[in-house]
């Protein structure tokens, strides 16, 4: 994913991305390893003390809801199919930069539909052509950037 991300955002982008649903912290270390910043979104106290205890920065549902902070990118990993409302990507797409780029996978294809029209009928532009097939044991993946 956060390759992806990596080779469709412009060179002038800011490096902050959000990882929604952030679970351990598992994206750290990749994220670190292609230079970027990476701020945590987990409504749960116990997986964002495990995030935090790995070193990442985490804050929570309500926090990144009412903050008005601009990230390069926001990326959900197997967090798309266990949503009955799609508030959290709406914001995540508002909290977007005007080159932003949203990324997520829906395990068992659940959601994808409906995040991919959400994000289609936000004016979102479908990246899928740069995500490659090798992918799809995760699920299919939605990307769309703000920018065509
Ligand atoms: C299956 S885990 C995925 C964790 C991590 N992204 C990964 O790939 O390992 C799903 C995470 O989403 C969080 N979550 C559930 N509902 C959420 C919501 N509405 N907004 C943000 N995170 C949510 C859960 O607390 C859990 O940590």
């Amino acid at each position: 994913m956060l390759n992806v991300i990596r080779d469709n955002l412009p060179r002038s982008a800011t490096r902050t991305i959000v990882d929604l649903g952030c679970g351990t912290g598992v994206s750290l270390v990749v994220a670190r390893e292609l230079g970027f910043d990476i701020v945590g979104v987990d409504p749960c106290p116990s997986m964002r003390r495990i995030a935090r205890a790995r070193g990442m920065q985490v804050i929570s549902s309500r926090a990144f809801a009412n903050r008005h902070q601009e990230y390069a990118a926001a990326i959900a990993s197997y967090l798309l199919h266990l949503l009955a409302s799609l508030d959290v990507v709406r914001s995540a797409w508002e909290h977007l930069s005007p080159d932003g780029i949203f990324m997520g996978n829906c395990h068992k294809g659940v959601n994808h539909a409906e995040v991919s029209a959400l994000l289609g009928g936000l004016g979102g532009t479908s990246l899928r052509h740069s995500v490659s097939s090798d992918c799809v044991s995760h699920g299919p993946y939605v990307a769309f950037a703000k920018r065509n």
